[in-house]
C-alpha cells in the first residue's frame, strides 16, 4: 500500500534526490497494521500526503520524508475504542506556520502559486479517512517539518488457527506494510480476506 503510493510519485522522488524512510513492522508479526479502510482509497489520502510532503521538501538541503505504519491501542480489532492504526508522513520541510495550520483541510484552501495546487488534497483526503471512521490530522514535527497523522480502525488480527480465511467482508482491509517484505502485489478493492 504505501509501496504503492511511493511507486507512483517515484519519478518526482528521484528527480528531487529525496530520501524516503519507511518505518513498519516485519510482515506477519502480530502488531501489522492492516487498517479497515478500501485501499484505493487509501492510497488516494497517502499519494496526497507524500505529494505535500514532497513540494514541502523540493529544493531544501537534505530533502526527505519519513513513512511510519503501526498498529495501536485496546484489545478489540476493528471496533469503536479498539485497536487502531496510524500513519504518519514527516517531511524535511519548512513545517506548518500557524496562519496555515487551522486552514489545512478547508476546501480550495492553498498557498502555493498557481497552477501548482487547488488547495483539495488535504480536505478530500480528509473525508475518506472519516468516511472509514478514522482521523487526519497535521502538525509540526520536532525537526520543524510538517507531520500528517492517519488514524484508523484495526481490521481484526487474523485467526491463529489454520482455518481457511473467513469470507469477505465490507470495507476490505488495506495491508500497509507490503513494503516490509518487499511485496509488490497492488491491494485491489473488492473481496479480500
Ligand atoms: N507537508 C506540508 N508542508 C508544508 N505545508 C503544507 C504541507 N502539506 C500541506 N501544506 C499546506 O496546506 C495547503 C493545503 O494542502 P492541500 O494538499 O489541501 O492543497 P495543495 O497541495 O495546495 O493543492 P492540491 O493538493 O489540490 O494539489 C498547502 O497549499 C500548503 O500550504
Ligand atoms: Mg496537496
Amino acid at each position: 500500500m504505501i509501496d504503492n503510493a511511493l511507486f507512483l510519485l517515484d519519478p518526482r522522488l528521484r528527480r528531487a534526490g529525496v530520501r524516503v524512510e519507511l518505518e513498519l513492522p516485519p510482515d506477519g508479526t502480530p502488531g501489522e497494521p492492516v487498517a479497515l479502510c478500501d485501499a484505493n482509497r487509501l492510497e488516494q489520502v497517502l499519494v496526497n500526503l507524500l505529494a505535500n510532503g514532497l513540494d514541502s521538501v523540493e529544493g531544501r538541503a537534505e530533502p526527505r520524508l519519513r513513512v511510519a505504519a503501526r498498529r495501536t491501542g485496546g484489545g478489540n480489532g476493528g471496533g469503536a475504542g479498539g485497536e487502531r492504526v496510524v500513519v504518519s508522513v514527516a517531511d524535511s520541510g519548512p513545517g506548518l506556520p500557524a496562519d496555515v495550520l487551522p486552514r489545512l483541510f478547508e476546501p480550495f484552501f492553498t498557498t502555493k502559486a498557481a497552477g501548482g495546487g487547488l488547495g483539495l488534497g488535504l480536505a478530500i483526503s480528509a473525508g475518506i479517512v472519516r468516511d472509514f471512521g478514522g482521523t487526519l490530522t497535521g502538525s509540526n514535527g520536532p525537526d520543524g517539518g510538517a507531520v500528517f497523522t492517519v488514524e484508523l480502525p484495526a481490521a481484526p488480527p487474523p485467526p491463529s488457527s489454520p482455518l481457511p480465511p473467513p469470507p469477505s467482508a465490507h470495507p476490505t482491509t488495506a495491508a500497509l506494510a507490503d513494503a516490509a517484505a518487499g511485496d509488490t502485489q497492488c491491494p485491489t478493492p473488492g473481496p479480500q480476506s
